[in-house]
């Protein structure tokens, strides 16, 4: 049962604001070592550096770090099984691992089944929020919502639309789709934690009509979301140039038919240009940037400095299956070192904050999710600084914070995971 009045004792670590590129210095850094987080019917009410009185249910994780839940912003449901799959880059992975195995969530049992294991394995990866992609299937959708809201997990995800090269069994058509996508939007948009995105698989598989059909549904409800792929491999790019002529670039495709806004999430991004990205800036839309895919399908170095100062919003994601785990630290330490093969340097504070508050404020959910302030919802993980004993001996060699928690963020994965709170309840 969970306590009304809980209180945890821990290392507090979170962000009050956007942390400059390179700054291993930053005043966005609050960090509140050996703290108290009370909270309450689910919220965090209070920070404080005393114990809190007994009318508290206290948990005592001193000498333990406490982040926020992580924000995965961009992650395939039903590709669990498909992680690990060798040899191919994007396209022949597609048509060969992941296409045949989404075929199977047209089974509501094995919809349920795969929601919510993969749900579990989100929160045990310290994951409390995630902009999922579904199947096609109704079912899918519905199971993943349903799922979540028995978690009381934030989720956001949405029918994947999908009318052209796929597929039988993995393809929808304009009528049919748009008659989903709405009864599932009436059933759990704003309903819980809970909302629907618009989710267009990517510019090759659907006609004109079908993306047409996406941007009147957001056009039509400025509180949906939209997810979809762009621009994540240079033969897929060169697909869609062929597909749309008429098109300046890739992401123009979307933005012709009103995909592209503040709730948009894109995953990738990889082979973008100055004007996509000066667009995405200027529409508020964001890119789901997904490190251990990228290096996984070899699909390229995201370019993270540009976008920084392009002004857009780059958030992380672990983009499972084509990702090789579901753990966001993985997938900084992966970002860290797409960067430096560019010659940049990632600092731990941008990765962190990239899956926690700024994931949250470019889904416009900062008030609700991805910091440890008074008014938040409980979503918070604790974690151990080190795990084994060369972590151990890496921890206690550090000096300063930036250090300490960089070195974290190499060497953590979900074995480092010592309790997963959502909404103010134990659920890891
Ligand atoms: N592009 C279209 N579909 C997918 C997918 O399932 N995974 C990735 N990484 N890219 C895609
Ligand atoms: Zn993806």
């Amino acid at each position: 049962s969970t306590p009304r009045r809980l209180a945890l004792r821990g290392d507090l670590l979170d962000f009050t604001a956007a942390p400059r590129w390179g700054d291993t210095d930053s005043p966005a850094v609050r960090f509140d070592r050996d703290h108290w987080l009370l909270i309450e019917g689910g919220r965090i009410v209070g920070r404080q550096a005393h114990e809190p009185d007994a009318s508290w249910v206290r948990k005592d994780h001193a000498g333990q770090l406490v982040l926020p839940g992580f924000i995965d912003t961009h992650v395939h449901c039903p590709q669990l099984e498909v992680i690990g799959s060798y040899g191919t880059e994007l396209l022949d992975w597609l048509e060969r691992y992941t296409f045949p195995s989404e075929c199977a969530f047209a089974d509501p049992a094995r919809s349920r089944t795969g929601a919510e294991v993969f749900l579990d394995a989100l929160l045990a990866s310290g994951t409390t929020s995630a902009v999922v992609f579904a199947t096609v299937h109704k079912t899918s959708a519905e199971a993943l919502f349903e799922g979540a809201a028995a978690r009381g997990m934030r989720l956001i995800t949405g029918k994947v639309l999908m009318d052209r090269h796929a597929p039988d069994g993995l393809r929808d058509d304009v009528v049919h789709a748009e008659r989903e996508c709405t009864d599932l939007i009436q059933r759990f948009h704003g309903h819980d934690r809970l909302a629907y995105a618009v989710t267009v698989r990517f510019a090759p598989t659907s006609t004109p009509e079908q993306l047409a059909m996406a941007g009147a549904l957001c056009r039509a409800d400025a509180s949906l979301y939209m997810q979809t792929h762009v621009a994540e491999n240079r033969a897929e790019v060169a697909w869609v140039a062929r597909l749309f002529p008429e098109a300046r670039s890739y992401l123009d495709v979307y933005e012709r038919v009103g995909l592209v806004h503040e709730r948009a999430v894109l995953a990738h991004g990889i082979w973008l240009d100055e004007t996509d990205r000066r667009l995405i800036a200027e529409r508020g839309a964001q890119v789901a940037h997904s490190p251990s895919s990228n290096l996984f399908l070899g699909s390229g170095l995201f370019d993270w400095p540009s976008a920084n100062s392009s002004g857009f919003n780059v958030s992380l994601a672990s983009d499972v299956g084509g990702g090789t785990s579901l753990n966001l630290p993985r997938n900084m330490l992966d970002a860290y070192k797409i960067q430096a093969l560019r010659g940049e340097r990632l600092t731990a504070w941008t990765a962190l904050h990239a899956a926690t508050r700024g994931a949250a404020e470019a889904l416009q959910l900062g008030g609700e999710i991805g910091g440890l302030s008074v008014g938040q919802t409980a979503d918070i993980c604790v974690w151990d600084w080190a795990s084994g004993p060369v972590a151990e001996v890496r921890d206690a060699a550090a000096r300063e914070l930036h250090e300490r928690v960089f070195a974290w963020m190499t060497l953590a994965d979900e074995r480092n995971l010592a309790a997963c709170y959502v909404a103010g309840r134990q659920r890891v």
